[in-house]
C-alpha cells in the first residue's frame, strides 16, 4: 500500500530524512520508534505532502502511485488521513461544525456511524473551538474523532500517546483500533480483509499497550536502523532505551523474528 524508496528530506537545505525504505503492506499496521528529533514527524509530514519538507530524493508510492509531486488534499483524496503530533487550534471553527462538514462530504451522518461521539463522549466539546483550550487528552481523542469520520483508508498517528493519561490511552487505544477497523462496530462486523493499514510513530511505545502493530521499525538520526517485531522491539527499547539502539548495529529484521 505504501512504499516508500530512499527518501531523502530537507528543511531550509538541511537534510533530515537521510535515506529511508520503508514498505507497509495493504491491511498491515507498523509502529515507527525512534528517539526525540530523530525524524519520525518529518517522515509523515513529507507522506502528506506539507511544502516545506523538500524531497530532495527518493520516491513514496501509494498503491503503486507515486505521490511524490501531489498536493496535501490530492493524498488525502486517495485515501491518506493523518493525526498531527501537534495540532493547531483553529479558532472560529467549532469541531462540531467541522465534523458535520467531513461527514457532509461523505454523505454520512453521525448516527450512520453508530454513533461514535457518544460513545466517545465528543459531542460535548461539539460547540467548542476546535482544540481551544482542550487538554492534551481532549486534543487527541479530537483529531482520533475526526480521523474516524474521514475513513482513510490508510491512517498515520504520529505520538497519539503523548501528554496522554493513562485512564485516556485506554479510550485513545480503542479509537485507533476502530480507526483501524480491527474492532467491529456496532452491528457491523469487521472481516480481516476490512482492515485498514498505517503508521504509528511513538516515542514512549505506550500505545502498543492497547493497539497491535504487525511490525516495527526504529529511526536514529533520519535512518530506519533496524526492523522487526514490535513487541521484541518495544521491549528492547523500554528495557535498554535508544541508546542501545544507537549502539546496536545489527537489524533484527528476517522472517523467524517476526
Ligand atoms: N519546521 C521545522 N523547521 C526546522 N527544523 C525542523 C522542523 N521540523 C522538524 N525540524 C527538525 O527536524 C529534526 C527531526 O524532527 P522531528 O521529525 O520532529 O523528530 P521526532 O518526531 O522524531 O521527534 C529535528 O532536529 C527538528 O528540530
Ligand atoms: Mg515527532
Amino acid at each position: 500500500m505504501l512504499e516508500i524508496q530512499d527518501l531523502h528530506v530537507a528543511i531550509d537545505k538541511k537534510e533530515i530524512l537521510k535515506g529511508i525504505n520503508l514498505t507497509i503492506p495493504d491491511h498491515e499496521v507498523h509502529a515507527l520508534f525512534g528517539p526525540n528529533g530523530c525524524g519520525k514527524s518529518v517522515l509523515i509530514c513529507a507522506i502528506m505532502g506539507y511544502p516545506e519538507f523538500k524531497i530532495t530524493g527518493g520516491k513514496i508510492y501509494f498503491n503503486q502511485k507515486c505521490i511524490n509531486d501531489l498536493s496535501i488534499d490530492e493524498r488525502v483524496k486517495l485515501g491518506i488521513g493523518a493525526m498531527e503530533q501537534r495540532p493547531p487550534t483553529v479558532r472560529g471553527v467549532k469541531l462540531g461544525t467541522l465534523a458535520e462538514m467531513i461527514l457532509q462530504m461523505k454523505g454520512e451522518t453521525l448516527q450512520g456511524m453508530g454513533d461514535i461521539s457518544k460513545r466517545y463522549e465528543m459531542d460535548r466539546f461539539f460547540d467548542r473551538e476546535i482544540n481551544d483550550g482542550f487538554s492534551g487528552g481532549e486534543i487527541k481523542k479530537s483529531e482520533m474523532f475526526l480521523l474516524m469520520i474521514a475513513n482513510p483508508s490508510f491512517v498515520i498517528l504520529d505520538e497519539p500517546d503523548s501528554g496522554v493519561d493513562p485512564e485516556q490511552l485506554k479510550t485513545i487505544g480503542n479509537m485507533i483500533n476502530q480507526s483501524l477497523h480491527i474492532t467491529e462496530l456496532p452491528g457491523e462486523r469487521c472481516k480481516t480483509g476490512d482492515r485498514s493499514s498505517g503508521i504509528i510513530a511513538t516515542h514512549s511505545a505506550a500505545i502498543l499497550d492497547y493497539v497491535q502493530t504487525d511490525k516495527a521499525h526504529v529511526m536514529i538520526d533520519g535512518q530506519i536502523k533496524c526492523s522487526g517485531n514490535s513487541l521484541l522491539l518495544m521491549n528492547q527499547i523500554r528495557g535498554y532505551g535508544y541508546d542501545y539502539c544507537v549502539k546496536c548495529q545489527q537489524s533484527i529484521d528476517n522472517d523467524e523474528k517476526k
